[in-house]
Order: C-alpha cells, then sequence, then structure tokens
C-alpha cells in the first residue's frame, strides 16, 4: 500500500521516478494504494488516475486518493470531493493529508473536518472506505488535531488513517493512545535499521505492551515517494526515492531477527492493509 507519486522537494531535478508493475510484482505485492503528498503543483490528481488504469492494465489492483498534503482547496476531478469518492472507481479516499509538518497546509481544524466529513459520506454514497491517509511529520502538535476529531465530531475513527507512525517516540506513544481508542496505525517500511531510528520490531513490540490490537497495524512502503532530509533548521539536505521491495525486507527481518512466526508477521502486510482500503 501507499505507493506515492510524488516529487522531491530538492526542486524539479528531484522529481521521483514512477513505480512499474514489473517492480511491483518482484516485491510480492499486488493491489497498490497511489497518493500524492507534498507537489500538487507539478503532480496531478489526473496522472496518478491515469497511472492507476495502467498498472490495472498490467495486472495489478490499484486504487487512489484524491488530493495531496493540502486539506483546504483539494484539487480534485469534479470540483467536489465527495462527488470523486462516490463516482469514480479507483478512488477510494483522500490524502495524504499533512500534520505536524513544516510542508503541510498548516489548516484550521475546521478544514480538517469538513474534508473527513466529505470523505466519510463519499465512501457511504460509493461503497467505499471514505479513507484520510494522514501523513504524520514530526512536528509538536503531533495528532492532537486527530484526537480532537474523534472527540468533537461525528466521523468516525475508522476514517482516519495516519501514517509515519513510528517517526518520533512521541508520535509512536500517541499511535498506541489513538490505537487503544480502537483507530488503525500505519508504519512506514524502512530496508536500513539506522541509529536512533525505531525499528518495526520495536514498534510492534511497544504497541503490543500498550493493548493496541494487531490486526489495527498496517505497513506501507513509502514506494517512489520523495523522502527528503532536511537539517535542524528545515533546510534541505538530500533525498532518497521509497522502495517497493523495503516491504519484503522488513517482513524478512521480521521473521528472521524477531523471530515472528509468518502467520503472525504477514497479517501487517496483507490482510490489515487490504481491510482499511475495502478489500476482503
Ligand atoms: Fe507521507
Amino acid at each position: 500500500m501507499s505507493i506515492s507519486l510524488v516529487a522531491a522537494e530538492g526542486g524539479p531535478d528531484s522529481r521521483a521516478p514512477k513505480i512499474s508493475a514489473v517492480k511491483i510484482f518482484k516485491a510480492g505485492v499486488g493491489t497498490v494504494l497511489g497518493m500524492l503528498g507534498t507537489d500538487d503543483v507539478t503532480r496531478h490528481p489526473e496522472s496518478l488516475l491515469a497511472k492507476a488504469q495502467g498498472l490495472e492494465k498490467q495486472g495489478v489492483t490499484a486504487f487512489i486518493l484524491d488530493g495531496s498534503y493540502k486539506f483546504s482547496q483539494v484539487h480534485t476531478f469534479t470540483g467536489d470531493l465527495r462527488k470523486d469518492i462516490t463516482l469514480i472507481p479507483p478512488i477510494i479516499g483522500v490524502g495524504e493529508i499533512a500534520l505536524a509538518d513544516h510542508r503541510g497546509p498548516q489548516a484550521g481544524f475546521r478544514d480538517l473536518a469538513k474534508l473527513a466529513a466529505e470523505a466519510r459520506v463519499g465512501g457511504l454514497l460509493g461503497d467505499k472506505p471514505g479513507l484520510v491517509v494522514v501523513h504524520m511529520g514530526g512536528g509538536k502538535e503531533g495528532m492532537d488535531q486527530l484526537f480532537r476529531l474523534i472527540e468533537e465530531t461525528e466521523i468516525p475513527q475508522a476514517n482516519i488513517l495516519p501514517t509515519h507512525i513510528t517517526r518520533t517516540q512521541s508520535l509512536l506513544e500517541q499511535g498506541a493512545r489513538w490505537g487503544r481508542l480502537g483507530g488503525s496505525l500505519d508504519i512506514t517500511a524502512h530496508a536500513t535499521e539506522s541509529k536512533g531510528k525505531i525499528t518495526l520490531g520495536e514498534a510492534l513490540d511497544f504497541l503490543r505492551q500498550k493493548g493496541v490490537d494487531p490486526t489495527r497495524i498496517s505497513l506501507s512502503s513509502d514506494s517512489n515517494g520523495s523522502i527528503p532530509r532536511f537539517d535542524e533548521e528545515k533546510n534541505f539536505i538530500g533525498w532518497s526515492v521509497g522502495d517497493i521491495s523495503d516491504l519484503r525486507t522488513e517482513f524478512l527481518r521480521l521473521v528472521g531477527k524477531e523471530k515472528m512466526s509468518p502467520e503472525k508477521a504477514l497479517i501487517f502486510f496483507t490482510q490489515n492493509p487490504a481491510k482499511r482500503i475495502g478489500l476482503s
């Protein structure tokens, strides 16, 4: 899941390449969910939709999200997010919208609530998940607006899926609280275990200790999305591209290094994300 087709934050010479069906199949993946991120200027929902249709023709099951990081003035096909989700087959929700990130829209809570409401109703009318995928940055507000959303509105928690929740320890702790309340969480796969980074094994252990139901946790690749690096003053200092094969690396690591049974490990990569996007 989570095949983003975004440009990098280092300018036009750092646009991430599009993924191929061959690469998807080689990684052992059959279903993808595509979305835009930071770049909704040189990347467009129309080309994302065409990419999904192309992948479908090549045998990949492909879904997409409307919009991008923005959750106000969202770019849609029909001018109406609800209509898009209801009527356009591969669109199952909106996102990934960005919270707690300097690249996000810094829009207000009401904008977020309205967007989630549109996705919710579009999902009902179209018999789709109406999912709001939320890119969580490492900023100080964390998931505060998401907790407000479920406390102050009638939007079901099941419509909201925060991702990148192992980015910081405080985000993971908020994620555990979100999960205990019955919400779903998404973790981004990483092939490398660099110093200071929370590993998948550590995150799953932590969430288990905090009482989060493992069926609420999914893994995604962020494949072909840009992974920029910024220094402490938020200056861009480099970037890489998400790799879909990181999913397999993480799975093998869970089974090998963490000694998890393949049956237990597989649900994070298969059954759980399938449920989130409305598949049986
Ligand atoms: Fe993201």
